[in-house]
């Protein structure tokens, strides 16, 4: 239950350590006059004229969907806590994915439980921290003061916002504390609601649940889809301001292009949905290339991986292999146009009913294909054998795509046969990313070849009738990526 150790009726001398270490030195001598002031003085600023957030209808349906599958049992899903970062300071709060997609709500410390009803179902509270107490100076001399933290809604104003009833925080132990029916908890996000209940959930009904939920978000509602079209197209707008800032990037390292696309990020968004991925030559094998310190050089590809993560958490993830200097050399574009010609393929493998491996299945014997077509490999494989051995994983390293949504890796828990062995349905939202990469060690490749890597990577979701490329509003084949990069640096 993170910092909400201080009740309202707790004298702030009594507060938690992780409380007390909010103050940031805070000066505790306080004179009766002084705390006598800062008790009045301050405006009425309740807000009636509230709207419920636009998701309050499908936040609502999808704890339908969660209340139907565990009647009569009590679900507890926290938002999670701060993460410490060094004594007083804390990590950019980010709430559990779940706790999100079923509250619209953000708020650190935060628990949503669905509480079985009488008649069937179940009510849903979400239990928040309320405005900060003015009469125990809470507000002012508390770590989680409002005049220090920023004023929280009040927790009518966030009934109104949410569209469910919500409770103090400091009142959830207690709750916890009564019942005697079966309880589920999404772990790993709040030690102590896990400590609270831990006579009452077990691991393996606790598991079940998490798969539950990452089930559930496999399927994305019209407000999911509206979502993530928005973190593409402002991704799109990232990925044009790094295209005008590489000359600058030249001067100074990779890292100006992940600052350039953090600040179309932070701006438009919520931050970067993972970290970014701006890996110049060489870099561009790194599959996991996130140091960013290297040189940018005329005549090289800059391998850009980055997506906007939207105000309500959805991200993008994006990846476009360009020219340093705006223009291919004979084989950058021999290699570009066989990863463009591979997710070509994959991204026609999207549809509804079709399995979810084919799309990887498809953008691999392509590669296969030129790889073969290259002399990469001995005399004698031919591209049936390359596939079946797997032998142009050396060059094509990772898998062809993922499901994204909340999270860039999203419905990480699915089981495999509703994910990577199920069929594709529409709703889902996927990426299909082929590369090739060539290590500037591999002496298997000739010489020229070496420290070249491409990937393409565009977000796709399965439609009634095929698929629908959300991040169409980049181009992905190489004579437009010229024209488009000549026309931004013009
Ligand atoms: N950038 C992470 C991924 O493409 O999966
Ligand atoms: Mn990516
Ligand atoms: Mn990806």
């Amino acid at each position: 239950m993170g910092r909400q150790a201080l009740t309202p009726e707790t004298p702030v001398d009594e507060e938690s350590e992780a409380t007390k270490q909010r103050k940031n030195g805070l000066d505790r001598g306080v004179s009766d006059e002084l705390a006598a002031n800062m008790k009045g003085g301050w405006a009425d600023t309740e807000r009636h004229d509230l709207l419920p957030i636009p998701q309050a209808g499908h936040t609502a349906r999808r704890r339908d969907g969660l209340s139907a599958r565990f009647p009569g049992e009590r679900l507890v899903i926290p938002a999670g806590n701060l993460k410490v970062r060094a004594n007083d300071t804390f990590y950019r709060f980010r709430p559990s994915s779940d706790y999100t997609y079923l509250t619209g709500d953000q708020t650190e410390d935060a628990v949503l439980v669905l509480e079985p009803a009488a008649d069937g179902g179940h009510e849903a509270t979400a239990y928040l921290l309320p405005r900060s107490d003015r009469e125990n100076g809470e507000f002012w001399l508390s770590g989680q003061g409002e005049l220090w933290d920023g004023r929280r809604n009040s927790l009518t104003e966030n009934e109104r916002l949410l569209g469910l009833p919500c409770q103090d925080v400091r009142a959830l132990a207690e709750a916890l504390g009564a019942g005697t029916g079966p309880v589920r908890l999404l772990r790993g996000y709040d030690a102590g609601i896990e400590e609270a209940l831990s006579d009452k959930v077990t691991a393996e009904r606790d598991e079940e649940f998490r798969v539950f939920l990452s089930e559930m978000r496999r399927i994305k509602d019209a407000f999911e889809i509206a979502d993530l079209r928005f973190a593409c197209e402002a991704t799109a707008r990232g990925f044009e301001d790094v295209v005008r800032s590489l000359d600058r990037a030249q001067e100074t390292s990779e890292r100006y292009i992940e600052g350039t696309f953090f600040l179309r990020a932070r701006v438009e968004g919520n931050d970067v949905g993972y970290s970014t991925i701006a890996a110049a030559g060489p870099h561009a094998t790194t599959i996991h290339w996130v140091r960013n310190d290297g040189a940018v050089r005329d005549g090289e590809l800059l391998l850009l991986d980055a997506g906007v993560e939207t105000r309500n958490l959805y991200t993008a993830d994006v990846t476009r292999t360009l020219p340093v200097n705006g223009r291919f050399t004979p084989l950058q574009r021999k290699i570009y146009d066989a990863v463009y010609e591979a997710q070509s393929a994959g991204i026609a493998a999207v549809r509804p009913g079709a399995p979810y491996r084919d799309f990887h299945r498809a953008a691999q014997r392509v590669l296969a294909t030129r790889l073969v077509e290259w002399g990469l490999f001995d005399d004698g494989l031919d591209v049936e054998k390359v596939l079946e051995l797997g032998l142009q994983r050396r060059w094509t390293m990772h898998g062809t795509g993922h499901m994204l949504g909340l999270d860039v890796h999203d419905c990480a828990a699915a089981r495999t046969e509703s994910y990577v062995e199920g069929p594709l349905e529409p709703g889902m939202c996927l990426t299909v990313e082929p590369g090739l990469y060539f290590q500037e060690d591999d002496l298997t490749v000739p010489e020229e070849y070496r420290g070249i890597g491409v990937r393409i990577e565009d977000d796709i979701l399965v439609t009634e009738d095929g698929n629908e490329n959300l991040s169409a509003g980049l181009p992905r084949e190489a004579d437009e990526i010229e024209a488009w990069m000549a026309r931004l640096k013009a």
